[in-house]
């Protein structure tokens, strides 16, 4: 039987690429080699002539053109995590191909069967690059554009899972010319409204821009760090309980993955603590009622369906004294063989590679 080419889409253009890349060298690793023949692609290529990107990342762009993957210099905020991984996502940037040929009409033998992209936030996991897909007509793993910008949207996220009647938290929105324009008024007027609140990006991912504010004081600097990254703050009252996060898998028949709840040593779920497995204990089954945690698998499906998402997504919830809140659903969660939704298969009986084969499945799937 002819293997199914796949292109594991990894590394891009967002300010998740480092993590990127190791999700997705360790996808391509994992997916049955005697059904799949897999190509490690980095869609950062097609971007070369995007002048929304950082001149550094273009210049990234035309490096991996010119000579193929090359050996990248990791961020300042990936400095103190484990060496381990930070080997990992250096050495998994030298790996990849541009993904030009094998996803152009015209890519002839090149051209990919379907796409697995492995990639998180802006240009990958927002719709863009599954508009694109869609364009040319291959087929990808996980939510199609729609669920994908909605998702990649807390607030479009919020209003939609609202209007579905999903438990969210109470918020304000704050833009950046707002902002500029009177930085005390606003900070001050935010502050008297919701506190303690988190600040954050309205569209970004893996803690990145993100400040816990206790006191108005504090409301100004958090603001500046969230629009380093967005034009739109979004600034939500802080919740406190049990923070636990749920996996769904499945196109119309949906199946919730076991509950993980996540203790972290750091005040919040942040970048360190998403990523150094030493300050993170990721407890799975959670330590809840069966009554919650079969609770919080039925919102996890809810918000999955609300958003209209498919093959896979997670949703992050605190539960507190008054319940469940939901606070984002993540169209392509970290695909590390030890991140969040991988190890709740594993709980669930489903290896990582046979996750990986279901989530293939579901992309060739008609619907
Ligand atoms: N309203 C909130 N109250 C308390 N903690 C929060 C709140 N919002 C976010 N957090 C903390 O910040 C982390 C990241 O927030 P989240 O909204 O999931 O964004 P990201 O896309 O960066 O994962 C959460 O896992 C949680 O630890
Ligand atoms: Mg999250």
């Amino acid at each position: 039987m002819k293997k199914i080419r796949v292109g594991v889409l990894m590394g891009g253009a967002s300010n998740e690429r480092e993590i990127s890349l190791a999700s997705g060298k360790m996808v391509a690793e994992h997916l049955p080699k005697d059904r799949y023949e897999v190509v490690l692609l980095d869609p950062l290529a097609l971007m070369v002539g995007n002048a929304k990107l950082s001149s550094a990342m273009r210049d990234k762009a035309k490096a991996l053109i010119a000579k193929g993957g090359i050996i990248e210099a990791l961020p300042e905020r990936d400095k103190a995590l484990p060496a381990s991984f930070q080997k990992e996502m250096t050495t998994a940037a030298a790996t990849v191909l541009p993904a030009t040929d094998a996803v152009a009409a015209t890519g002839g033998d090149a051209r990919i069967d379907v796409a697995f992209p492995v990639l998180h936030g802006t240009y990958g996991e927002d719709g863009t690059l599954q508009g694109m897909l869609d364009l040319i007509g291959i087929r990808y793993v996980g939510s199609g554009t729609l669920a994908s910008a909605l998702a990649m949207d807390k607030l479009m996220t919020k209003t939609v899972l609202e209007a579905s009647g999903l438990p969210i938290a109470r918020d304000l929105l704050v833009e950046r010319r707002d902002f500029v324009a009177a930085p005390e008024d606003t900070a001050g007027r935010v502050g008297a409204q919701i506190l303690p609140a988190v600040v954050k990006p309205v569209r970004s991912g893996s803690s990145i821009g993100m400040t816990i504010v206790h006191t108005r004081a504090e409301m100004g600097p958090a603001l500046e760090e969230a629009f380093r990254y967005d034009d739109r703050a979004l600034v939500e009252e802080r919740l406190s309980g049990t923070e636990l996060t749920v996996g769904v898998i499945g196109n119309r028949e949906l199946t919730a993955l076991p509950v993980i709840e996540i203790v972290t040593k750091r005040e919040f779920f942040d970048y360190q603590a998403k990523y150094d497995p030493a300050l993170t204990e990721e407890i799975c089954p959670a330590r809840v009622s069966d009554a919650i945690a079969r609770e919080v698998q039925d919102l996890a499906m809810r918000a999955h369906r609300a958003l209209g998402c498919r093959g896979l997504s997670r949703t992050d919830f605190i539960y507190g004294a008054d319940g469940a809140v939901i606070l984002e659903v993540n169209t392509m969660p970290g695909m590390t063989v030890n991140s969040l939704l991988p190890k709740a298969a594993r709980v669930a009986g489903i290896p990582f590679g046979e996750l990986l084969d279901r989530l293939v499945q579901l992309a060739l799937e008609d619907e």
